[in-house]
């Protein structure tokens, strides 16, 4: 398995550019199973997830070559509506399959697909969503079969906004008779991504970006060439590490549209940011400050998939905040890590005090999933002494070589044993 070996103390400084949005990029390459011609999507990053969705689009019987971040996928000989049990598990986000083979075959066949390190992570608001649709859902143990003679339009209302539930109905939608509406949808830069490639290829979507959602049915959709958003967490986390090293960083190709609330996090701990249409510098010369309360809530409130880092950059912080994370019921797994490392962290239910310390110490400590693993990069590249991160494989889900990011930007990082995505491949 592979490790990252952190000596820390160096503030990070330079310029980087941020690679494609995992979270776009994984239901646009499921939407392109609607399409009726060839689909290339640029800015596809090279991750460790991407892989498992191009093997399952492959087992469908598409063919998807990926070469230089851009995908190319044709659908036109896809023949299966089966995605397998073995790559489902590999991958959650398969789950957003569903509806666009829905469209597509009328029949889907997938598998529950289980927790995961940071909760339980239901998939019944989907289910419910396209049986508003029309289709028709049984359960079998983990087996799910939904079959749909035909998809109509309809309201469909969301309990609680969710990225993947709204993207899956979406997807489904567009191709179903009439119009849908979804009430209660999830407002998060990907969806508004995944509007724009289905618009791109003929669909007629609107309202992404805002709680309703609204799609006319259309009877096919066209080719086309597409290029996914930056991705905001990566960018979040470079932007917490250079706080957390009190570090000197300019990313470009960035929305910082998409980062507001942290961005507004940031500067009460006192870092400076300065904003560009796109581009943004971060300084931090001194100690950051406490932070009262940070709430994780969906777009645009803060998010959840930075509460990790921003943990590690209060740790280090002169006094007291607290951080409530609303979303994932179990996504406090790197506070006990962080705390070998010298954290002072207290966790109630989903409350997290944490009293800043001035310095945290490097250990051996694990990746429990992909964003505390990044927290614990960050950790590392701040702490005094050299950090060992293991489970690395965890980060590589959604990070593209970590640390040669964090190498370009003076941190001193590297990884021992570099096996993970070779492995996959040697399969
Ligand atoms: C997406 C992101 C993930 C991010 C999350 C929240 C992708 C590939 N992943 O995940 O990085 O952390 O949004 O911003 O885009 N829920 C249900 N029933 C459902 C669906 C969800 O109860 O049918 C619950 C979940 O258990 C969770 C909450 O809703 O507690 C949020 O989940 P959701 O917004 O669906 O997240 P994902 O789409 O899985």
């Amino acid at each position: 398995m592979d490790k990252l070996v952190i000596e820390g103390g160096n503030p990070l400084s330079g310029t980087i550019r941020i690679h494609g949005a995992k979270n776009a990029a994984l239901p646009i390459l499921a939407a392109s199973l609607l399409a009726q011609d060839t689909v290339t999507i640029r800015n596809v990053p090279h991750l460790l997830d991407i892989d498992v969705m191009l093997d399952i689009l492959r087992d469908l019987g598409c063919s998807a070559r990926y070469a230089d971040r851009s995908v190319v996928v044709d659908s036109s000989l896809a023949s299966s509506s089966h995605i397998p049990e073995s790559l489902m598990r590999q991958m959650r986000s398969s789950v957003f399959l569903t509806g666009p083979l829905l469209a597509r075959f009328g029949e889907v066949q997938l598998y529950q697909p289980g927790g995961c390190a940071i909760g339980e992570r239901k998939i019944d608001l989907h289910l419910r969503g396209l049986a508003a649709l029309g289709a028709e859902i049984q359960e079998k143990g983990s087996l799910i079969v939904c079959r749909a003679r035909e998809l109509r339009g309809t309201e469909v209302i969301l309990d609680f906004p969710s990225v993947g539930a709204t993207e899956n109905i979406m997807m489904a939608a567009v191709l179903a008779k009439g119009r849908t509406t979804i009430v209660g949808a999830a407002r998060e830069p990907e969806i508004q991504d995944l509007q724009a490639f289905l618009n791109h290829l003929g669909a007629k979507v609107r309202g992404a970006g805002t709680d309703t959602i609204t799609v006319d049915g259309v009877t096919e959709l066209h080719g086309g060439d597409f290029a996914v958003i930056p991705d905001r967490i990566v960018s979040g986390t470079v932007m917490v590490a250079a706080a957390a090293t009190r570090g000197d960083v300019t990313i470009e190709g960035v929305q910082p549209a998409h980062l507001t609330s942290l961005i507004h996090v940031l500067r009460r701990a006192g870092v400076q940011i300065e904003v560009g249409s796109d581009i943004m510098a971060i300084r931090a010369a001194a100690r950051t400050k406490a932070v009262e309360r940070v709430v994780t809530s969906p777009y645009p409130a803060f998010p959840t998939d930075l509460q990790a880092q921003v943990m590690t950059l209060l740790a280090l912080s002169d006094g007291v905040s607290l951080m409530k994370e609303t979303v994932f019921e179990g996504r406090f797994k790197h506070v006990e890590e962080l705390c070998r490392m010298g954290a002072d962290i207290r966790v109630d239910l989903n409350n997290a005090f944490i009293r800043g310390v001035p310095q945290l110490y490097g250990t051996s400590v694990e990746a429990t999933d992909l964003r505390a693993g990044a927290a614990l990069v960050i950790a590392g590249l701040a702490a005094q002494g050299r950090t060992t991160v293991e489970q690395v494989h965890h980060i590589d889900r959604g990070y593209e070589r970590i640390e040669e990011m964090f190498r370009q930007l003076g941190g001193d990082i590297r990884r021992e044993s570099n096996k993970t995505l070779e492995a996959y491949h040697a399969r």
